[in-house]
């Protein structure tokens, strides 16, 4: 008897110091959207399981898809309607975001994802939806944004440097109307320091650091000066 109070609290003890012990290894559970909508966008990947080239990952954040709720509070929270806008998600990792943009009904979807592995997961999902969307496989720090009203969604995708290169980009896009809804903020303070972006604020609840947060801003067709996409309305 004393024997098996003896184990009974060996085992207790090892599994105090060591959780894992004795219990079958589960997979991680599915989350509620991927099951819903029978798609793949969940997983958390660290940079160095990430293929890109050594100097993007030097300033890329790792992959994890975003929190469902985030994009239909911001927009709400920025009062536009999705109808008018272009949606683009630089960074757009297996195509969460896009998704939940296409539901929210804007006019265009374009993501630009840097892994290839990650944008093909993100044209799979998006084609077994029936959602008409680009996805670029390329360096969002190069990216031209298209004519006409563009929402910006980051969710906090990469550092300082390749946010950098991208406000410059959206300093030259043509508008007239901007709004960057940016999860995760990290580097906030980049757009705040832009000169051509406002800082809206934070929908209710979501102010936090990890939170969102929201910016408006105009096009060069709105502020008078004109970028080479306005004019040949490249993409
Ligand atoms: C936090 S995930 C966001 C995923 C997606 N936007 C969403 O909300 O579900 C960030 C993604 O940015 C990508 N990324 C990082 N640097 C990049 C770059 N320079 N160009 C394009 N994609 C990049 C990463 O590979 C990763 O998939």
């Amino acid at each position: 008897m004393t024997h098996i109070l003896l184990l009974i609290l060996a085992v207790i003890a090892a599994r105090a110091f060591w959780p894992g012990i004795g219990r079958r290894t589960l997979p991680p559970a599915r989350s509620d959207f991927d099951a819903r909508h029978d798609v793949d966008t969940d997983g958390e990947i660290p940079i160095s399981r990430l293929d890109m080239p050594a100097d993007i990952a030097a300033r890329a954040e790792r992959y994890m898809p975003t929190d469902e709720r985030v994009l239909e509070v911001a927009v709400a929270f920025a009062g536009i309607d999705p109808a008018r806008f272009s949606f683009v998600d630089l960074g757009c990792g297996k195509g969460r975001a896009l998704i939940l943009a296409a539901q929210l009904r804007f006019r265009r979807l374009i993501g630009v994802e840097i892994v290839p592995a990650l944008a093909d997961i993100a044209r799979a999902n998006l084609a077994r939806l029936g959602v008409a969307a680009e996805v670029q496989t390329a360096d969002a720090a190069r990216f031209v944004f298209p004519p006409g009203p563009v929402v910006l969604f980051l969710f906090n995708p990469f550092k300082a440097a390749t946010l950098g290169a991208v406000i410059e980009a959206l300093r030259a896009a043509p508008g007239p109307e901007l709004v960057v809804i940016y999860y995760a903020p990290d580097h906030g303070k980049l757009l705040d320091a832009s000169g051509f972006l406002t800082r809206l604020g934070s929908p209710r609840g979501w102010g936090r650091r990890a939170g969102v947060a929201v910016w408006r801003g105009t096009g060069t067709v709105a502020s008078g000066a004109v970028s080479p996409g306005a004019i040949t309305g490249e993409v």
